[in-house]
């Protein structure tokens, strides 16, 4: 794992500006109002966590733990809840903050379990977007960067559980 290479694709400048924008375009859409956020387990954490710093509102902050890659670079288009929301959302202001939305399949699974729970308005947010790579119809209400098809890696996105800690986002060039 350690002889991979890397290739810078989003600097660590880039990554905080973006999500400085983000936080204020939630904070001017939420302005008054309380926010559930909502993590999506593991790959969004370092971007909510910067999120969420950027956002001025009372925010309470809720974790829901999927996997679909099971440590591949392909999706298996199989969603499995790993853990669940602890606290109820109906009647909430929810955004729901994902990593990268490849497919497509794992952000649509989400919302449908969100908004069965009854929230006053789900918000989605992905720091990602492959548009290339979508199977299904998956509409988005805020992204940092639409990339190509092609598998990133760092800032809490991994290979094979690895270089979520990276401060930037890379693409992985020899995969092995
Ligand atoms: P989807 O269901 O195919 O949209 O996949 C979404 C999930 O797959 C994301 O939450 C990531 O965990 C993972 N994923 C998709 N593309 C990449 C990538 O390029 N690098 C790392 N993980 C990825």
């Amino acid at each position: 794992m350690t002889n991979l290479t890397l290739k810078p694709y989003i600097t660590e400048e880039q990554l905080q500006a973006k999500v400085k924008e983000l936080g204020a375009a939630l904070s001017k859409k939420f302005k008054g109002e309380k926010i559930v956020a909502v993590c999506v387990l593991k790959g969004s954490f370092m971007f909510y966590s910067d999120l969420i710093r950027n956002i001025e509102n009372d925010v309470t902050c809720e974790f829901f733990g999927v996997s679909s890659y099971h440590g591949g670079t392909t999706s298996s288009g199989e969603v499995k809840v790993t853990l669940d929301l602890a606290s109820p959302v109906e009647n909430c202001h929810v955004v729901l903050v994902e990593d990268i939305v490849d497919t497509g399949l794992t952000m649509n699974y989400l919302k449908n379990s969100i908004l069965s729970r009854k929230p006053k308005s789900l918000t989605t947010v992905a720091l990602l977007e492959k548009p290339e790579a979508l199977k299904v119809k998956c509409e988005l209400d805020y992204v940092g960067f639409k990339i190509k098809n092609e598998f990133v890696v760092g800032y809490g996105l991994d290979y094979q559980g690895y270089y979520r800690n990276l401060k930037y986002i890379a693409q992985v060039q020899n995969f092995q």
